[in-house]
């Protein structure tokens, strides 16, 4: 057995990823069509040629574009059903799934066509593929707080299909600071706060992100390395990093997948865990950044068995779900003799 089927047989969980960015070119072209959305793009091919990114900025601009085509309640729940059937392929169990109201509410598309059809697709997969879920509701942080509150509004008429709130969007000149109140109430009201932090932006964001957001997660914290203070501090309190290898290559946050931080932070007993962002616009889901950055960094198989019992301890699932996933992990990898 090779490492690369150890790492499609692992159960695992994925804990940063934006549904919206999964939309694959077939899917943009087709629901352009379907619903009379015009699009800069006539074939998959110009789709693909486009996809050159310089920064997180380059990247936003073709992935809120591309998100026009997302019309429909069905849309969403092609959307997310899509994905899910991608994911099963690759050894994902559960799925923490990031959603942007605010890219779809800006064009006149209701709160809950958008909560409907995503949430619809995320029970009917665990009903037929077993895979378990939460939502989180981000933030966009280009834009104002004022517009923050007004999808918490939203969302707080729909608690139990919503876990959490996190922050994307432009990272540099938008410190998380910005979003205290908006994040205070959506702690008051019960939700779990996680936020971008760490990607572009400098160390200190992560350590907004911690201070002033109380968030429970770090959704890259690729700067947090600037800083040793920080990175004990992460340590200390178990703060997972949530790491997307390919998303940061393809973005220009390190200039090759060999010099990413995911293994020094392997090294400073982080809880660090593999995801992949933005699959359809990065070239790879999760399976696949998992492989990428084990050749990169040669990780070898008690690193990648850490990886896969990490996405279960940096999830929100019960406690006892946890184990049984890690005890799962440790019967899957006892069957795997290496060549
Ligand atoms: N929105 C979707 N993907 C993102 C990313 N990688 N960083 C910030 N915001 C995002
Ligand atoms: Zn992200």
């Amino acid at each position: 057995m090779n490492i690369d089927s150890l790492i499609d047989a692992l159960p695992k969980a994925e804990l940063h990823l934006h549904i919206e960015g999964t939309l694959e070119p077939e899917m943009m072209l087709a629901l352009a069509r379907r619903n009379g959305v015009s699009l800069p793009y006539k074939s998959v091919e110009e789709v693909n040629t486009a996809y050159e990114f310089d920064c997180l900025q380059d990247f936003l601009d073709l992935y809120y574009n591309g998100m026009s085509v997302l019309i429909e309640e069905r849309d969403f729940y092609d959307l997310t059903y899509a994905y899910l059937e991608k994911i099963q392929q690759q050894g994902v169990i559960h799925a923490e799934i990031f959603f942007d109201p605010q890219g779809h509410t800006s064009r006149g598309i209701s709160f809950e066509t958008v909560l409907g059809g995503i949430s619809a697709a995320l029970e009917t997969a665990e009903r037929e593929m077993g895979i378990t879920s939460k939502l989180i509701m981000c933030f966009l942080r280009h834009l104002p707080e004022e517009e923050a509150f007004d999808s918490l509004e939203c969302a707080c008429k729909h608690k139990s299909l919503i876990h959490g709130v996190g922050l994307d969007s432009s990272e540099k000149g938008y410190p998380p600071g910005l979003f205290s109140k908006v994040f205070a109430e959506a702690r008051k009201q019960g939700f779990i706060p996680v936020a971008h932090a760490g990607e572009e932006g400098p160390a200190e964001y992560v350590e907004q992100a911690l201070d002033d957001l109380k968030v429970q997660r770090v959704d890259h914290g690729n700067r947090a390395f600037e800083n040793p203070q920080l990175i004990k501090r992460l340590a200390r309190e178990k703060t997972p990093l949530t790491m997307c290898p390919l998303s940061n290559l393809r973005l220009k946050g390190i200039p090759s997948l060999e010099l990413h931080p995911l293994k020094k932070a392997l090294q400073a007993g982080l809880v660090v865990t593999v995801n992949s962002d933005d699959p359809s616009y990065f070239g790879g889901y999760v399976s696949d950044n998992y492989k990428a950055i084990q050749q990169a960094l040669d990780l070898q198989p008690q690193d990648i068995i850490t990886l896969a019992k990490n996405s279960f301890t940096a999830s929100f699932i019960e406690d006892k779900h946890k184990q049984s996933a890690h005890d799962e992990i440790d019967k899957v990898a006892g069957k795997f003799t290496l060549t």
